[in-house]
């Protein structure tokens, strides 16, 4: 369903051809596709500024009945994401329309201030990411994906780059997967049912695959996790994933909030706050689909996918606000605020999983603080880390994928706001300024690792209205990144 070709223009069938132009430079040097864009420049209504677009029907040079020509600004401003949302976008509107085979020419080798290759990846992931539709739970499917799209360029890169459509398209459905998953709604997707699904697809991709019950989580001590899933009828789950090739020289531990429903507990969150609170397991979806899709690519180092799935919620048995519990690595938290509960899972699956692999890399990904979302807004993750060079590699990664991580402090004064009266620790901080830094400081004292960084996705995991590339809903955000630095 995703090719590259490089086929003769005028022997292509399909239902469209979509051109991206630009503004003020000429991207392509075949006559025929400049003497196309220049009928449609001579339009009143079309410049090749950004989200311009016209249609043009019947053009007697080439077959389908429809060149779409579509705006991408100015020259300087061009990036791969221009490319990805033109393709996204363009690919949502084609759906809309009923189409089913689509065209994109992309620019000559060259023309732009990018490698080609880089461009081609672009598109193809906004052809893949925008074909995808969440129906699940509608009778009537109105809008059917896309069947086929293509995107064409010179015959020399398509041969250089013939393996890319097939890469593309395994990283583009994991981050399908981790979507799908973040939409689905929380009656559906409880602990014991989520955990199984991530268990029998990652035990298909040769995964080897250990789930862990309640009754054993008790055994190992993790009261910390267990203290939050007290309240809900459903049991708690440890998933364990381990991707082992032989010959891999480091460990590298993904860990992942997976709160299936996060009511908040005790410390009930008030309407408005709790709709979209199934997205409370975008941690644990990326990872899980960032293991099977590594395993499908297979990756170089040894990696070790850590998911502790609960519910939270209030009831008779709910663990309350003031309650002392002692954490799977022998300090003992003071619960402050039950709503506070990410932190509290994630610090015994990082224990678990530092004792048991010993890596020198762990890296957590959680929907863990709304303060992430105020600092940093929707469309941005906050990364905190010990290590200059794994931050320096998780912003570059995102800055290929245009998953936008941005670097927060871990300041050693600021544990101050974390210490219990009580206990060793405590979960709520004595100020509620700076909410995404104390929060990833309580992190920081259980990751007695020599990398360890934490990715607040609080903001990026969930799209209200829907971006060029991803319907509303789940994002599956931190899945091509995790891939990209995992490559
Ligand atoms: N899951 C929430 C954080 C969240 C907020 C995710 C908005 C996505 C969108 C987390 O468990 C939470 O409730 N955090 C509290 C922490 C507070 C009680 C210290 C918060 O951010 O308000
Ligand atoms: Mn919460
Ligand atoms: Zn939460």
């Amino acid at each position: 369903m995703l090719h590259l070709i490089s086929t003769g223009l005028n022997k292509i069938k399909a239902d469209a051809i979509v051109l991206p132009v630009c503004e003020d430079k000429m991207l392509y040097s075949k006559k025929e596709v400049i003497s196309l864009i220049q009928v449609a420049k001579d339009l009143k209504e079309f410049k090749g500024c950004k989200s311009d677009e016209v249609i043009l029907y019947n053009v007697a040079e080439v077959q389908p009945k429809r060149v779409i020509f579509l705006g991408l600004g100015k020259f300087s401003k061009i990036s791969p994401e221009s490319f990805r949302s033109l393709v996204g976008s363009s690919v949502q509107k084609c759906i809309q329309k009923g189409f089913s085979n689509i065209l994109f020419v992309a620019p000559d080798e060259n023309m732009l201030n990018h490698p080609v290759g880089v461009i081609l990846e672009a598109m193809l992931e906004g052809a893949c990411l925008g074909n995808h539709i969440f129906d699940r739970y509608k009778k009537e499917k109105k809008n059917i994906p896309l069947q086929k799209i293509s995107v064409w360029t010179s015959p020399d890169p398509a041969t250089r780059y013939r393996s890319l459509p097939g890469r593309i398209r395994t990283i583009c459905e994991g981050t399908i997967l981790a979507r799908n998953w973040v939409s689905t709604p929380p009656n559906e997707k409880k602990p014991e049912q989520f955990s199984s699904e991530i268990a029998g697809l990652a035990r298909k991709e040769k995964l080897k695959v250990r789930v862990i019950h309640e009754s054993e989580l008790k055994k190992l001590k993790m009261n910390a996790m267990l203290a939050v899933a007290a309240g809900s009828e459903s049991e708690a789950r440890l998933v364990i994933m381990e991707h082992a090739p032989i010959g891999a020289k480091k460990t590298i531990v993904l860990v992942g909030k997976g709160v299936t429903f996060d009511s908040g507990g005790i410390n009930l969150k008030p309407s408005g706050s709790l709709e979209d609170m199934k997205m409370d397991m975008a941690g644990a979806a990326a990872v899980a689909a960032t293991m099977i899709t590594i395993s499908k690519l297979g990756a170089k180092d040894k990696v070790i996918g850590v998911i502790p799935i609960v519910e939270n919620m209030p009831s008779g048995n709910a663990t309350r606000p003031g309650d002392i519990v002692k954490s799977y690595a022998g300090k003992t938290v003071e619960i402050g605020n039950t709503d506070a509960e990410g932190r509290l899972i994630l610090i015994d699956a990082i224990s678990y999983a530092i004792k048991k692999y010993k890596p020198e890399t762990v890296i957590d990904l959680a929907t863990l603080t709304g303060a992430c979302v105020m600092a940093l807004g929707e469309k941005i993750a906050g990364v905190f880390s010990t290590d200059d060079d794994l931050a320096d590699i998780l912003i570059s990664a995102g800055e290929k994928t245009f998953e936008r991580c941005w670097r927060l402090p871990l300041p050693e004064d600021y544990k101050e706001l974390i210490k219990s009266d009580l206990a060793d620790i405590k979960n709520l901080a004595s100020s509620r300024m700076g909410g995404a830094i104390t929060a990833a400081l309580f992190l920081a004292e259980f990751a007695a690792v020599p990398k360890w960084a934490h990715i607040d996705i609080a903001g990026p995991a969930f799209t209200q209205k829907g971006t060029p590339y991803c319907p509303k809903g789940g994002t599956g955000f931190g899945v091509r990144l995790l891939c990209e630095i995992l490559k």
